[in-house]
């Protein structure tokens, strides 16, 4: 690197002059100037990776050689020239590793290259792995690893003093190995699918078919949609959003903060999920974190903007046979200051209409064109009047029965015949009609003349009253009225009427 070295020499040129004028030594050593051998090399692996952080003091180097190997088979795992800067005195290489670094011993030495030149090699640092003779156990290593699916990831096993390996598998699987030291073996698992609930294992057996293994968990790094907040109480935000599956699950599952306030878990496998913060922010950041990564959606908005309101709750009726006035009860009291819209669904019959109402602090409407003596069941929701957001929560339905009153009036005609005598005929009220339990009928004929009258109760089920025109005489000789009512409970009908005319053209004898 020239310009480094002219940055070295113009500094030790005056030191050198010096050392010539003191010693008169030889004049060929600033070509050969040694490099520093690294010292205090220093290694730390990073948690939750495979990697190792690797550190020396170095000099004014920036290119070293750096030799990797794994320390029981003195076999070669890394070995480049690698350009590192100098910060604050310290050289830092970070080195990814294949295998877990728990796996087998690792020795590293490194030493300063420039250009042809290179230093001695620093002392050697040890990473010490589980394989070593006073760690016996027989173990699979990761244990419990979180991938992310598709990736492929690396595992060892380590076989106990004096065994061998016998296999490797995933499922049923055999898995093709590479062995590392004398007891350590490691093995590529690339997981295409999601794992199970429990997560896959990956299954090592030796050569006495003992068996040990580790957890594989391959999931989705966290991703949310729909973020959204709203208010029921007109105070606290309620926020809602849908996590897309991770196949993850437990302590490996999903956490989620918002505004920096952790939310508590929610029903395990509710895709759905919400959390509750006191005040109104106004502006909101969801983070999503589980061990694959991290997700960020936010929202904001103005708190009259996003009112959902809670469900109507205690419906009561003031019934009459015409209309009926339904009140309700909310749950929080700072509705009554704030101006509502309400949807009432109204079934009878089997058939709903709808019918919206507002006001403010809406908790009472009055239900008109309503039948008497009918059943209805009805729900209630509402939704803010002004900046409408959605629909809150329907009531519990609720029923309740008109009152009775008194029937309709009978539609009623005249049916004669050819030998002087005919019927009063009426169509039979239908229930809709009725307002309440029919208990007959009552026919009345009248004479217009001589205010003589004659009266038929009949039942319920009858629809007809016959009469002999050579009866009626005695009644009077100009024209017969016949009058119908309905009688319920509640009393009579008012009266439909029919002229019966006293000699009938069409009579033949
Ligand atoms: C690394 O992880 C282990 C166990 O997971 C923990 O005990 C240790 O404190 C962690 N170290 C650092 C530096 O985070
Ligand atoms: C390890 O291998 C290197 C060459 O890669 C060799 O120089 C060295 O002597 C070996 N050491 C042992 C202990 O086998
Ligand atoms: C609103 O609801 C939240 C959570 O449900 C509660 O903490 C808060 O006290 C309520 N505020 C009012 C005014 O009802
Ligand atoms: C929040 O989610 C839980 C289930 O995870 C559910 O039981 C609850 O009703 C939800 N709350 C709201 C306000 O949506
Ligand atoms: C998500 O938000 C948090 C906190 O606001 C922030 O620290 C983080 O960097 C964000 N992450 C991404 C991926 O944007
Ligand atoms: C409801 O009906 C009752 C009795 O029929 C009547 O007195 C009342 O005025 C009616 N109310 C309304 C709001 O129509
Ligand atoms: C009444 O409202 C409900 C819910 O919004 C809807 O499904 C239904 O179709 C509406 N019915 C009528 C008759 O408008
Ligand atoms: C009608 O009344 C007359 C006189 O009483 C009687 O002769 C006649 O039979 C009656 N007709 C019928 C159909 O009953």
């Amino acid at each position: 690197m020239p310009s480094s070295s002219i940055t070295s020499s113009s500094n030790s040129y005056s030191l050198w002059l010096f050392c010539l004028f003191l010693c008169c030594s030889a004049t060929h050593t600033h070509a050969n100037e040694a490099l520093l051998v690294p010292k205090q090399l220093s290694l730390s692996a990073i948690n939750g990776t495979q990697q190792l952080s690797i550190s020396w003091v170095g000099g004014t180097a920036t290119t070293f050689d750096m030799l990797i190997l794994r320390t029981e088979l003195n076999e070669t795992v890394f070995y480049k020239t690698i350009s590192v800067p100098l910060i604050s005195g310290w050289h830092q290489w970070t080195w990814t590793s294949a295998e877990p670094l728990e796996c087998t011993s690792l020795s590293i030495k490194v030493r300063a290259r420039d250009g042809q030149r290179a230093s001695e090699w620093s002392n050697t640092q040890i990473h010490q792995g589980y394989d070593i003779p006073s760690n016996p156990k027989f173990q699979v290593l990761p244990q419990d690893k979180v991938v992310p699916v598709g990736a492929s990831s690396t595992f060892c096993c380590i076989v106990g003093e004096g065994k061998l390996l016998r296999s490797m598998k995933l499922h049923r699987d055999v898995l093709k190995t590479t062995r590392l030291s004398r007891r350590a073996y490691s093995t590529v698992v690339v997981n295409k699918r999601p794992s199970d609930h429990s997560g896959n294992n990956v299954v090592c057996q030796d050569d006495q078919k003992t068996l040990t293994g580790s957890v594989i968990f391959a999931g989705y790094p966290p991703l949310s949609t729909d973020f959204v907040c709203e208010t029921r109480n007109l105070t606290s935000a309620v926020c809602h959003w849908n996590e897309v599956d991770t196949y993850l699950y437990g302590k490996r599952a999903t956490d989620y903060s918002i505004n920096e306030r952790i939310c508590p878990e929610n029903t395990q496998e509710e895709k759905q999920k919400n959390c509750t913060l006191d005040g109104w922010a106004g502006s909101w950041t969801l983070v999503a974190v589980n061990p694959l990564g991290q997700h960020n959606l936010t929202d904001s908005a103005e708190l009259s903007h996003r009112v959902r309101p809670v469900k109507p709750n205690d419906l009561s009726a003031v019934v009459h046979a015409w209309n009926a006035t339904i009140l309700w009860v909310w749950e929080h009291s700072s509705y009554s200051s704030f101006p509502l819209v309400c949807e009432v669904a109204v079934t009878s019959r089997g058939y709903t209409t709808n019918r919206t109402f507002s006001g403010v602090g809406l908790q009472s409407v009055v239900l008109s064109d309503m039948h008497p003596n009918e059943e209805y069941t009805l729900q209630i929701r509402c939704g803010a009047q002004k900046n409408f957001w959605k629909w809150g929560d329907w009531s519990e339905e609720f029923s309740f029965k008109t009152r009775t009153t008194v029937p309709d009036a009978p539609d009623v005609w005249l049916w004669m015949n050819r030998d002087n005598t005919g019927q009063v005929v009426w169509k039979p009220l239908t229930q809709r009609q009725s307002h309440g339990r029919l208990k007959g009928y009552q026919v009345t004929f009248q004479s217009s003349e001589e205010n003589l009258q004659h009266t038929v109760n009949v039942s319920p089920d009858t629809s007809a009253a016959p009469f002999n025109l050579s009866h009626m005489a005695t009644l009077g000789s100009g024209k017969i009225q016949a009058s119908v009512i309905a009688e319920n409970e509640d009393g009579a009908s008012a009266p439909s009427a029919v002229l019966i005319p006293l000699r009938w053209t069409g009579m033949s004898s």
